[in-house]
């Protein structure tokens, strides 16, 4: 798919619905008491293989992703090996599912994600009493063994919420209590959704604190998601000739590090909560951003803009002097490795960039010449070099990129609506 570069960005959009809290309301309601009723589920190849594997389990789903009835059954142990496709989210959230139920299941996944570390998984759950086997102790496929589980005190020796959502959703089931304490505070969609469920879950800083509990079914809307939004945003800002607004998205703080970060290099951005339903939702407004200058992104930020680091790059081509990411050697351990593949065709496409083991660094004010680009597969870096080929002197050929599927199907015509050729 070549991009070429666009005259004029400006529109009104509407994201598609969060993938974080889509995962997160389908395990929920089917691990809830009585029926749910979830809306506006957003409809990617990640989100598919949870609701498959739920449905494998025995869950009953009726009705389409807009509004779907979710009936919770005992789950029944499945003959075949589970399908956790390129989803990092399933694997872990499930694990941890998984290893609170007395059954033998094995999760398998793409070559991506089976290039993946599940060691920090495992490991909590091993030490709550659950058995597993993967491949060299860390990769997929990996066997599970359920079991009655206890509860633990863990601290994380990274901050990701899919290893905290593991251990919090077997905690569920767990004898006693269960304590999450990370380095860094990471999105918290799951002890929210729990604590509005009922379930006794307590925070304080990075420590959360769940009591074992049974929930009852709910009702609810998933809001947009500022991850999808994140693409759109970046390119209103630095398009020579852009306005675009993004309405009802998701404005979690534990997810808006990018709109932190954007203000910090000057960037004309504004966001405004307009509602507070479980989440808070509102309005992002952008417009080109002449006057950026780059900054060392603070590391406590980085948890809070993980999926979204990519494209600080991107905004630091834009900015004046030196803009640096450190401190985030978790971007190779995600569905490629995202320092290299960016710096491996920021190149390609005539950008200057240097890599860290932890990080890059990009000198502002560069021209994007363009050219043939490879995001391995990678969704997100498929997103960024398109957005990036819309602001190129001569258009980015991206490579293999329907991988954009994994979480955004629509993210092309997303961007026909807003760009004027
Ligand atoms: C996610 C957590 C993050 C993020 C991923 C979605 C989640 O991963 O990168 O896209 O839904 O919990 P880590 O927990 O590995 O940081």
């Amino acid at each position: 798919m070549k991009i070429l570069p666009a005259k004029k960005v400006s529109g009104t959009l509407d994201v598609p619905p969060d993938k974080s809290i889509t995962h997160r309301a389908f395990i929920l309601s089917a691990l809830a008491e009585t029926e749910s009723t979830l809306y506006n589920l957003l409809r990617c190849l990640d989100t598919e293989r949870t609701y498959d594997i739920l449905k494998t389990l025995g869950t009953v789903f009726e009705g389409d992703w807009e509004k779907m009835k979710v009936v919770p059954r005992p789950f029944v142990e499945p003959i075949d090996p589970l399908f956790c496709g390129n989803s990092g989210t399933t694997t872990r959230l499930m694990s941890g599912v998984l290893a609170s139920h007395e059954m033998f299941t094995i999760l398998y996944g793409d070559p991506s994600l089976s290039r993946r570390p599940m060691r920090r998984v495992m490991e909590p759950l091993e030490m709550m009493g659950a058995r597993f086997m993967a491949r060299q102790n860390n990769f997929l496929p990996m066997a599970i063994k359920g079991n009655h589980l206890s509860g633990i005190s863990y601290k994380t020796p990274v901050a990701s919420a899919q290893v905290k959502s593991a251990i919090l959703l077997a905690g569920l089931r767990a004898s006693g209590r269960t304590i999450v304490i990370e380095p860094a505070k990471s999105r918290d969609h799951t002890e929210r959704m729990l604590k509005n469920l009922g379930v006794p879950v307590e925070e304080e800083g990075t420590r959360v604190v769940l009591e074992p509990s049974s929930f009852k079914g709910f009702k609810m809307r998933i809001p947009g998601d500022i991850s999808s939004a994140a693409f759109f945003i970046v390119l209103g800002a630095i398009h020579p000739n852009a306005r675009i607004t993004i309405t009802e998205v998701g404005l979690n703080p534990t997810r808006t590090g990018l709109l932190e970060v954007m203000k910090l290099m000057g960037a004309n951005v504004e966001w405004e909560i307009t509602e507070e339903n479980l989440e808070p939702i509102g309005v992002v407004r952008v417009e080109t951003s002449p006057n950026m200058k780059g900054i060392i992104v603070p590391k406590d930020m980085i948890p809070l803009m993980i999926d979204e680091l990519p494209l600080v790059a991107l905004l630091g081509v834009f900015a004046k002097g030196e803009t640096v990411v450190r401190g985030a050697e978790e971007l190779r351990k995600k569905e490629s490795d995202r320092i290299k593949v960016l710096v491996e065709n920021f190149r390609r496409i005539g950008v200057e960039v240097e890599e860290f083991r932890d990080g890059f660094k990009v000198s502002g004010k560069q021209r994007i010449k363009g050219g043939v680009v490879d995001p391995e597969g990678d969704h997100r870096m498929a997103m960024l070099f398109s957005i990036a080929g819309l602001v190129s002197e001569e258009g980015i050929d991206v490579k293999n990129h329907e991988c954009v599927a994994v979480s955004l199907p629509n993210f092309y015509e997303l961007l026909e609506r807003v760009m004027m050729v």
